[in-house]
Formats: C-alpha cells, structure tokens, sequence
C-alpha cells in the first residue's frame, strides 16, 4: 500500500487516518504533533515488536510465547463487523475496515470504525489465524487514542455497592492510570465509562462489554498521552486455531469542548445506537425494600391493590415467589412458582393484577445456584466450581458455568419457559455475586473469563429477541452490571441498593455522564431508608427519584394515608412528563466534583425540570443556568402548586438554592410561555 490517508467524520468530529508507512496508521487532527516520530505516534493499532515500546494494544503469541509480528495494512475498504455473539451498535453512517497482516502471514486483523450522525466513532477487532498453526491471544484491547501532551485530567466511576460510580478526577501527569475490573463483570467498584480531557478538548469513552474490562491512560517518556480500552488481559489466553476468528468488544469514543458536551453526546448516542425504543417505560411497584421475603398471599394481594390505587402500572414480585424462597439460602435454579405462600397460580395472579389494571412482573436471577436446590441435585454439573475443593458461597450462592453450552441452553429454556407459563411483562433479571472458584472442562483458563460473558449474551439476546414486548430491568447487587453491553439488551437497570436521597444524588449523577436518564431506574423509598438510616421528607425522595425511570419501592401498608396520597401525586406527576424525562437533555450545572450543593436541568423542546440540592449552611449563590432563553417568558410550576411567572434572563441569573437543617431540594417545573 502506498502512503495515503482517509479522512472519517462523525457529527462535527473527524478522525483523519493517515497511512504514513506500511506498517502503521496514524492519526489526529495534527499528525505532526509528536517529537519523535518513530516512537510517539498515535498509532491506531499497535503491537508489540517495533520501536515503539510503549504498551501495545495488542499482543499474541506463537505456540512457543514469541510476540514479535509487523502487522502491514493491505487494505482499506468499506466493510461490516460479521461478529456474532456481542452486543453492537446500531444506525451507523459508515462501517471502515482497515485489514492488516502480519509479517509471517499467520493473523490478519480486521479493525473496524464506525461512523455515525451523532459525533462518536466505534471501535473493535477481528483477529483470524489465517496460517497453519495456533496462536494465542494474550491482550487484544479494542482501541488505542493518542492525546497530545500530558496533563490530563481523568474522570472514572468507582464504587462499591451502595455507593456505585461517584465520579472522581485524577490528573495524570505521568505513569499510566488503571481503571479495571477482574471479578468476571464490569463491577460497581470501576464503571468502564472514562472522560479524559484538559482545556477544551473532551475525550468520552465506553465499551459495549459486561465482562472484565480495562481503561489505560498512559504518559509516554516523550511526553504524550495514550488511552487504551477493550477486553481486560488478566489471564487472558485465548487459542485461537487456523482459521478461527476472535472479536473484540465495541469501544464508543466522543469528542467535546467539556465535560457536559460528552454527557449530552454519550447519553444521545446510548438511546439512539444502543437502547431498545420504548414509548412507554411502565411505573413499577416493586416488593423488595418494603417487604423482602415475606409476600404471601394477603401481603402481596394487599400491595397489589395500594400500588393500583396509586397508579402504578406494574407490580413486581422481587425476590421470594419461588418454591422455598424464604431466604436467600436455598432455591435459586428452582423458578417455580410457591402456589401456597402466593396463594394460587400464574393464571389467579394474572386475573387479580389485571382487575387492578397491573401487570405482571417477577424477579429471577438466572446465573445463579443455591446449593440447596433441586437444580443442584439434578445438575451438579453446571455449578462453576474447581472440582476438588469445595466452591466459595457469597451470598449462599454459587454460579452456574455459562462456558458450558448445555447449562446455558438450560438456562434459556427455563426463561423461556417462565415467561410462557407466568405471562410476565416485565423482568427484573439480578446476578448477585462475583466470580470465584473458575474451573470447567468447556474452555481453558484464559478463555473462561470472556467465555462466561459470550453465555450471558446468548442467554440474554435470545430472550431479548423472543419477547421484544418483554420489559427488561437490569440489576446486579444494585448497580454492578450498569454497562453499554447489559444495556443492548435490557431497558433499564436498577442503580443502587442504595436508595438514600443523599446516596441517590452522588450515583444518579456519576452514572447519568455515560448513560442517559431512561436506562436509570430509581424508585421512592422508605424513611428512615432502609440501608442508611437516614430520614428524609416524601419530596426529596420523589424529586430525586424522577430524574430516571420512576418507582415505588416502600411498603404501602405502612405509610400514612397522607403520604399514600403524596406517592399518588409524584407518580401522575411523572406520567404527565415521562416522555420528557425520558428523552430529555440532561445538564449537571456547575462543577460535578462538588459533594455538597447541586443543581440538575433536564431539557426537552420548551419544558424544563430543575433540581437543586443543598446541604446545611453551604453555598447559596444559585447556579446560573445558561439554557433558557434570555427574551423569552417561562412559568414556574412548583410542587405545593404555586406557580410564578418568570423572565429568561432571570432564570439564566439562577434560582435560590434551598438551604435549612440537612439535606434540602427543590425542584421545580418549567415551561416556556408561547407569545
Ligand atoms: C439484590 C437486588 C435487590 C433485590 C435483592 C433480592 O440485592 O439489588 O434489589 O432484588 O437482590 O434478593
């Protein structure tokens, strides 16, 4: 191939591809910007065996451990990912295929960018043996992005249960900063979601991918910036045989002038190329926080018709409907319906939720086997477990072995079949433990890890395709599966155990940078809060709960007529505007690594609905809110129904934030008047 280069265009952004030499393709708005051009370049795909010694991107061996191969680019041409068996994206413009061959003629390397209307590009890998012999893939990230200079600041999204994705910055003027998980799925205690970013120039990047994943930011010795994303390489080992092919993940890359163009340009692109279209996201009554196990009969038939007299649309029996589920020490494996505790079977549930005008929703978790199970005593088999130790019970639970094709056939049919015999609507599709103990005669070691992932999206792509109607909540311990690739399949994910409105404002803000408002599901909930202990008026609870897809969680046979009547209210509320909430352009105003007061705008054609939160004797001064037009005339619309007309350009001067003893919020209703 002759030196040549390609300019890709996505929305306002260009990624201009140069191929400056036959080994490598280099890119960036300025390609001179590097010193020293044989060892700084932002290479689009780097491996090891060059000059080049910083990290590659991509690693593999012969039979023998050697990972020295030139990958030559033969050609570059339009050309679709035929990958089968992950998440993509979807409405793409242009699909590149950039093909590359190794020096020896044993791997070529498909990498394929897509382009779209929104300003992001796509990223991911198809790697084929094309020689004789085998060889081992020890690293294959999906992208590598070179940044000039140094100096930048990263934002990721750790956590732990509880307290998922609370955003925190890192400046990286040297060294390489690492944002990982290893447990098997993408994890609440590191988001694969990363901003990076300094002056004007924002880099967002995601990847569709549930399983261990990994981000690199790296400072080179000359002085510039790398990241690389993809596929996390703990352990990884993957054979790949002549002429089998392995596929990376998906990477999403956007560009912007700040932290809240990535936000806006993420979660538009999330709706439109990722998440399923949905008109309606249905207001669920959940059983969980209120009544954990104990749903028998005159229980639930008693919420069931509070959750109708308040307006839910939905109700959904969490954990405990299943036979012996009294507790989380036996039963999983086992989604049978409990006739006795329940009180009659699917078609007398059915009957009594659609008299209520609910539907039917249930809570499984799939994935996962109690060791007191019949399941168990049937299929031993299918339990992940080294085979001469007994497995680690977290949670009193062991996992199934999704590498073996048998278990996840299992699996599927038995969906299949739940959904046929309960004629649910609606999923709450949980996983809640980590992987330990991997051990299965279906792979071999360093495949298992991805190998587990491809079973969880055969079984979840198979159900999404059958019962496209089917609303799907994701969930993992509260929000340890939030990722672009879960989110491919379901229509929201529950976002944290943690319910707390304090807690709530942290996570929903961390998460709402790389995902948009109708995958986050929030519901009202208990005071005190279950998990904190904290007490908070039914307003904070509601005002922070609509910023996502709303909810009610807590016991209605224990709250007081006039709170009922409260939770009446919020959910016509959000009904009325759930379209709005759901489609909606979402700003953090002012700056998102302030823990104390906050201020939340969601946009859509001339309504607006404004949070502001505030804690105890901090700032006063209101946030301006650059949105609103400074010649027009709005209406406010306030929860107690006073409603005050207002200019533009006052609002753009800010509204008074809440202040008084501990936690305050306000949030109010906007609407541009018509002239
Ligand atoms: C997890 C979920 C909860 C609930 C319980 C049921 O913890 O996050 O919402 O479904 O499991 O056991």
């Amino acid at each position: 191939m002759s030196k040549a280069s390609i300019s890709l265009q996505s929305g306002d952004i260009t990624l201009d591809l140069s191929f400056a030499d036959e080994s490598h393709v280099i890119y960036g708005e300025k390609k001179e910007f590097y010193i020293d051009v044989n060892h700084d370049n932002p290479f689009l795909l780097s491996t090891f065996g060059s000059l080049d010694y910083r990290d590659p991107m991509v690693l593999i061996t012969d039979e023998n451990g050697y990972a020295s191969r030139r990958f030559l680019v033969k050609k570059v041409e339009d050309e679709e990912n035929d990958c089968k068996g992950l998440p993509l994206s979807f409405g793409h413009n242009r699909s590149v295929c950039i093909t590359y061959i190794d020096d020896l003629n044993e791997i070529e390397i498909k990498q394929f960018i897509k382009t779209f209307d929104e300003s992001a590009f796509s990223f991911s890998l198809k790697i084929t043996n094309i020689g004789k012999k085998a060889s081992f893939i020890k690293r294959a990230y999906s992208m590598e992005y070179g940044l000039e200079g140094k100096g930048y600041d990263i934002y990721s999204f750790p956590g732990h249960w509880g307290r998922e994705r609370n955003i925190q910055k890192t400046n990286l003027e040297t060294g390489e900063f690492i944002n990982q998980s290893i447990c098997g799925i993408c994890s609440s205690f590191a988001n694969p979601l990363i901003v990076v970013g300094k002056g004007s120039s924002f880099y967002g990047f995601n990847i569709l991918y549930s399983g261990n994943h990994k981000e690199s930011v790296s400072v080179s010795y000359v002085g510039n910036t790398k990241v690389m994303i993809g596929m996390n390489d703990f352990l990884l080992d993957w054979k790949l045989s002549p002429s089998e092919s392995f596929f990376t993940p998906e990477v999403i890359m956007t560009k912007g002038n700040n932290i809240d163009e990535i936000q806006q340009r993420l979660s538009s692109f999330v709706r439109k190329h990722i998440m399923k279209k949905r008109d309606i996201r249905p207001i669920v009554y959940n059983t969980w926080e209120g009544s954990g196990y104990d749903i028998g009969e005159a229980k639930w038939k008693n919420l069931a018709k509070l959750a109708s007299e308040v307006g839910c649309e939905v109700f959904l029996f969490d954990d405990g409907w299943f036979l012996n589920r009294n507790s989380d020490t036996t039963s999983l494996g086992d989604f049978v319906l409990d006739e006795a505790k329940i009180g009659g079977d699917f078609e007398h549930i059915n009957e009594y939720l659609n008299n209520l005008d609910l539907k039917l929703g249930l809570w499984i978790e799939p994935e996962m086997i109690s060791p007191v199970s019949l399941l168990a005593k049937s299929h031993p088999e299918f339990i992940l477990r080294r085979k001469e130790v007994e497995p680690i019970q977290s949670r009193n639970q062991l996992l199934l072995d999704l590498a073996n094709h048998k278990c996840v056939e299992y699996v599927k049919n038995m969906i299949v079949s739940l959904i046929e015999k309960s004629k649910c609507s609606y999923i709450k599709w949980d996983f809640n433990r980590l992987l330990t103990d991997i051990e299965s005669e279906s792979c071999r070691g360093g495949e298992y890890f991805h190998r587990f992932i491809l079973g969880y999206y055969e079984i979840i792509s198979s159900i999404r395709d059958m019962y496209p109607d089917l609303y799907i909540e994701g969930c993992a311990s509260g929000g340890a599966r939030f990722d672009l690739g879960t989110l491919r399949y379901v229509d929201c994910i529950w976002t944290s155990d943690n319910t707390s409105p304090r807690s709530r404002l942290l996570i929903q803000e961390g998460t709402s940078i790389g995902y948009p408002l109708c995958s986050i599901s929030n519901h009202y909930s208990a005071s005190p809060n279950v998990t904190t202990h904290e007490e908070y008026p039914c307003k904070t609870r509601a005002e922070v709960a609509f910023f996502g897809v709303y909810g009610v969680e807590v016991d209605l046979s224990k709250i007081s007529l006039e709170e009922t009547e409260y939770i009446a209210k919020t959910i016509s509320f959000y009904k009325k505007h759930r379209q709005m909430i759901g489609d909606g352009t979402f700003h953090i105003i002012g700056d998102p690594m302030n823990r104390v007061s906050r201020c939340w705008l969601l946009q859509k054609d001339d309504e607006s609905l404004l949070l502001t939160s505030n804690e105890d004797g901090h700032k006063t001064i209101p946030y301006r809110l650059p949105y609103f037009d400074a010649k027009a005339k709005y209406i406010l619309e306030y929860w107690d129904g006073r409603t005050v007309d207002i200019k533009g350009s006052d609002l753009i001067n800010g509204l008074a934030l809440p202040n008084g003893k501990g936690l305050k919020t306000q949030m109010v209703y906007i609407r541009r008047i018509k002239e």
